[in-house]
């Protein structure tokens, strides 16, 4: 048996290796029988080798019996391969390493897929054997890079003087926006603790306890509807600093991915990144995370089409909706169907209809063209910027609808035209976000970030008389269209607090209930504090260039939030219940 110490690792092996007797641990990724000699390719995580076993070695029966998945320890010689049979697919290609004993650590059934890239398996089957999966080149690739990036905010935090601290898993419910996970009591019967959905009050604290800069890669738990980049546990790098303004925050934030994205990829990424405010984002691609790879920016046109006798237009306008438009360049030529397609597809937003105006080579084409005067056609092409082979697309409503259906139609047609570059990198900071949100459900004010968030200095009086109006000092960091982090200056004062607590509906006895050690506290000399978070798994993401976040996450859960393969959630016994003084008369077969 090889000692690890020992041990060369199988993909390091290259033709200056030749004459050195090596000793390999790896798995069998394939074994075939060549007139009387066996090639093993023998697999570990660094990458593969070809081995040879001649009949003449000694194990040369256990060889025979070696099939893929096997665990071996292989002693041998490595030499070049014979002239005309060197893989150049293959890193170790122009060598093999020529047996001369075998150790067979362990068998493998046959595994229910190939342990291969490139492999078509269902994700359900991966997910049940995911240590098989695990194994796969490309996952492994994942998997080191995901450690390269921990590696390197830890060691970028600990160069600025931060602390890594971790904070606790069991609290107590706060507002994050999504479903807490709830776990139940056994000694304090009918009480439960909440899991994080972020470290926030906590690292709002440690800023309270003189910690002065914090970070941490933290564990999130957030029960809401999953999509390809949210998971129901995620990981968070969570930071928290005291005595800092916006731009001491985004300037170092920036620092630290360019170091990523240079350190793990080889990719340079400039610096400064542009901000936009989020009302600028909203006007020009209706999303507050815009995916500027590409232009195809949103105008309003209601100056143009205010005097004109389409209804659908000026109705809108007088009912202080939007309408708004946008230039998809060199479109004239796209089919009826597919235009009919865009219809349809703006109406998944609560778009109404589409309006279009074709600007072919035989002139214009439109069914709305009637309802203008040619004047007023001109001046909406002009302002669209509209060319001959170019189609304007209209929509007329309600604000958020408008931004909503046009901003989907443009990310759209971004692809179909492919406009974007899949080797972009364009990050973007959001900034300035409205504080508040009108609830129409619930007939109150949510917080767009978090209740702990500053408002803008300039906007603070807003808040007695038009707090819908009001910033906040709140960012995004958005890298193509997906949030990677957000963050803001928090709220330090108690009385600032306290105020954001009426404001969100809160009595005072139920912000003193839910909140009031955080408020106490800002009563011993709290200092001004900020920070951010990112998303670990969606940094991978893209760093990966993977389109699932499952793909990132060693053990991630279904759309459903299960887990296949260890089977959970799953139902318990009743002693268990019992002791958690928990009754339920729903059996888990029938809850389904
Ligand atoms: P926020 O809620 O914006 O901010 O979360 C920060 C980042 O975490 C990632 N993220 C997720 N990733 C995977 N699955 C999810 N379900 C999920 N939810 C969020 C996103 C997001 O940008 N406490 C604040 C931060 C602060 O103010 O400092 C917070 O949690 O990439
Ligand atoms: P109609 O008069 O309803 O037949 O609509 C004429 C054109 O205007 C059609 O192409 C509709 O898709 C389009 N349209 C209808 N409602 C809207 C709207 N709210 N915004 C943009 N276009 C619309």
């Amino acid at each position: 048996m090889t000692l690890l110490s020992d041990r060369t690792e199988a993909g390091s092996l290259r033709r200056t290796h030749a004459g050195e007797v090596i000793h390999l641990l790896g798995w069998v990724q394939r074994r075939r029988d060549h007139g009387g000699v066996i090639f093993v390719d023998l697999r570990d995580r660094s990458g593969f080798v070809q081995v040879v076993f001649n009949p003449d070695m000694p194990e040369f029966a256990a060889a025979e019996r070696i099939r893929s998945e096997y665990v071996v320890s292989i002693q041998g010689k490595v030499r070049l391969r014979p002239e005309g049979s060197a893989n150049p697919n293959l890193e170790t290609g122009e060598i093999e390493v020529v047996a001369e004993s075998l150790d067979i650590l362990n068998g493998a059934k046959t595994p229910p897929f190939y342990i291969q890239d490139d492999v078509d398996v269902d994700e359900m089957v991966r997910l049940k054997y995911r240590y098989l999966d695990l194994r796969r080149p490309e996952m492994q690739k994942v998997f080191k890079i995901r450690h390269q990036v921990t590696q390197i905010m830890r060691n970028f935090f600990d160069c600025q003087g931060f602390y890594e601290i971790e904070t606790p898993v069991l609290i107590k419910s706060s507002p994050e926006g999504a479903r807490d996970y709830l776990v139940p009591s056994r000694v304090h019967p009918g009480e439960f603790y909440a899991l994080p959905q972020s470290p926030q009050i906590f690292k709002q604290l440690l800023m309270v306890s003189g910690m002065e800069k914090y970070f941490q890669i933290a564990r999130c738990f957030r029960d809401e509807d999953l999509r390809a980049d949210r998971q129901p546990e995620f990981t968070q790098l969570d930071v928290e600093m005291s005595f800092v303004e916006v731009e001491d925050i985004l300037p170092m934030m920036e620092e630290l991915m360019v170091r990523i994205f240079k350190e793990t990829t080889g990719r340079e990424v400039p610096r400064p990144f542009p901000r936009i405010t989020y009302k600028e984002a909203m006007e020009l691609y209706g999303s507050d995370k815009p995916d500027i790879r590409f232009g195809m920016e949103m105008v309003d046109v209601a100056e143009c089409v205010k005097d004109s006798n389409f209804k659908v237009f000026t109705d809108t306008l007088a009912k202080g909706g939007r309408v708004k438009g946008l230039c998809a360049k060199g479109c004239a030529g796209m089919p009826r169907r597919e235009l009919d397609g865009l219809v349809q597809y703006v109406s998944i937003y609560g778009a109404k209809g589409l309006a279009y105006i074709v600007l072919g080579e035989e002139g214009i084409k439109s069914p709305i063209a009637k309802f203008f005067t040619e004047e007023q056609l001109n001046d909406l092409i002009a302002k669209l910027k509209g060319e001959t082979g170019d189609i304007l697309f209209f929509v007329a409503d309600q604000e958020n609808v408008v931004a909503d259906a046009l901003g989907h139609l443009r990310l759209e047609l971004g692809k179909r035209l492919g406009l974007i570059a899949e080797d972009a990198l364009n990050f973007l900071w959001v900034t300035e976000f409205p504080l508040l949100e009108w609830d129409e459900e619930d007939k109150r004010f949510v917080a767009i970030h978090h209740p702990f968030t500053a408002p803008m200095a300039e906007d603070i009086a807003l808040l007695k008389t038009e707090p819908g109006k009001a910033r906040a000092k709140a960012y995004d960091m958005v890298l193509n269209g997906i949030e990677l982090g957000g963050g803001s200056i928090r709220i330090h004062q108690r009385d600032v607090q306290e105020q954001m607590f009426d404001l969100l509906g809160l009595t005072p006895e139920e912000a003193k209930a839910k909140f009031g050690y955080l408020l106490d506290a800002f009563e011993y000399g709290t200092p001004p504090h900020g920070g951010i978070a990112f998303g670990l798994d969606r940094l991978t993401m893209l760093l990966t260039g993977k389109d699932n976040i499952r793909d990132v996450i060693a053990f991630p859960k279904t759309q459903s939030a299960s887990d296949l393969m260890i089977q959970a959630p799953s139902s318990v016994d009743d002693k268990q219940l019992k002791e958690l003084h928990i009754k339920t008369d729903i059996l888990p077969s029938k809850a389904k």
